[in-house]
Formats: structure tokens, C-alpha cells, sequence
């Protein structure tokens, strides 16, 4: 316990659009679940930057069941403004990955208002060089024409985008 009265950090929010997850997302997830005592993996119910591939419920059924093994790790969604959701489940810090200088630049600018809006600071992980260049666009733009994403996402992830991918035809 530190000894200017404060408690440690007990509930973490790792916030994102997760569509689809990525081993990356899964290593910052390990690396969470070993350092707060729950982890609460909060898939944005409408990704800002386009419209997901998948929708709200299979993103959150993939993480499920990717994250399965951690007895500390929970998986939930929201809408609006994140610092809203994390007062509202009373946690009490944000996790986030980064992965090159240039996340940094937009990731400051969320820390500092998601503290400023809910008094809640973000607590960044290094994402592991190997998966520097991971992104959940660029695993979608390789996948959809036809190149081989295994190394870059969990099985069941995989499973769920070829079921995808014959969805939509795309065979
Ligand atoms: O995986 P992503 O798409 O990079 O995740 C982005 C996410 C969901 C973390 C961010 O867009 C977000 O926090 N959205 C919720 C709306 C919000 O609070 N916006 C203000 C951020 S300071």
C-alpha cells in the first residue's frame, strides 16, 4: 500500500474497437491480467473510424473466448464517452498499447482528457516489438485479399473471419 493514503489500482478498463482481436490485444491483456486484480475489456459498441466487420456480439464472443484462461479478465461493451463507462463500473485506471511514437500523439491527448473528464489516469503497456505493426485494419485489409493472417491473431479469431469471409461470399 503506498503511504500517502491511497489505494492500489484495482480495476482496469482496456477500452478499443476490437474488430478483430489481435495477438497484440491478447499480449496487452496477459500483461494487464498479471499486474491488476480485474481487467475489464470493453469493446466500444461503435467504432469511430468506420463500420466494424464484426458485429458488437461476435466481437465480444471472440474475446470471450480468447480470453477464457484468465479467471480476472471480463469482457463488456459500452457507448459514449469512455470516462462515463469507467465511472459507472467504478474502475479505477485505463490500460492502454503502444505500438509506435506516432500512437502516442493521440493516445496523450485521450489520457489527458479522459483524466481531466473522470480524474482517471491511462496507464500505457509497450505492446511487444513483435507485434509493433499489428493493427486490427491491416490484419482485416490482408485477410480480405486472401493473404495469410494465422501468425497475427488468436485460432478462434482466425475461425471467426473465414466464417466471415464465406458470409459475405468471398470465398
Ligand atoms: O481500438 P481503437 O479503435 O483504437 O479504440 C479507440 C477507443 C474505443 C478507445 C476510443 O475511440 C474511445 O475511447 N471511444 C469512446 C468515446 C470517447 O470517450 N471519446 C473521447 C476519448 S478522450
Amino acid at each position: 500500500m503506498p503511504d500517502n493514503g491511497s489505494v492500489p489500482h484495482s480495476h482496469a478498463v482496456y477500452p478499443g474497437s476490437f474488430d478483430p482481436p489481435t495477438d497484440g490485444h491478447l499480449d496487452v491483456i496477459a500483461r494487464s491480467a498479471a499486474i491488476f486484480p480485474l481487467v475489464t475489456v470493453a469493446v466500444v459498441v461503435n467504432p469511430q473510424k468506420r463500420s466494424p466487420l464484426f458485429t458488437l456480439d461476435e466481437r465480444e464472443e471472440m474475446l470471450r473466448r480468447c480470453t477464457s484462461a484468465y479467471p480476472n479478465v471480463r469482457v463488456d461493451h459500452f457507448r459514449g464517452l469512455l470516462a462515463d463507462y469507467v465511472r459507472r463500473i467504478s474502475a479505477d485506471v485505463i490500460v492502454k498499447g503502444l505500438r509506435v511514437v506516432s500512437d502516442f500523439e493521440s493516445e496523450m491527448a485521450f489520457a489527458h482528457m479522459n483524466r481531466s473528464l473522470s480524474n482517471v489516469d491511462t496507464m500505457f503497456l509497450m505492446s511487444d516489438s513483435s507485434y509493433s505493426f499489428v493493427s486490427s485494419s491491416l490484419i482485416k485489409e490482408v485477410f480480405l485479399q486472401g493473404g495469410d493472417i494465422a501468425k497475427y491473431v488468436p485460432e478462434v479469431v482466425l475461425e471467426f473471419m473465414n466464417t466471415k469471409r464465406h458470409a459475405q461470399g468471398r470465398n
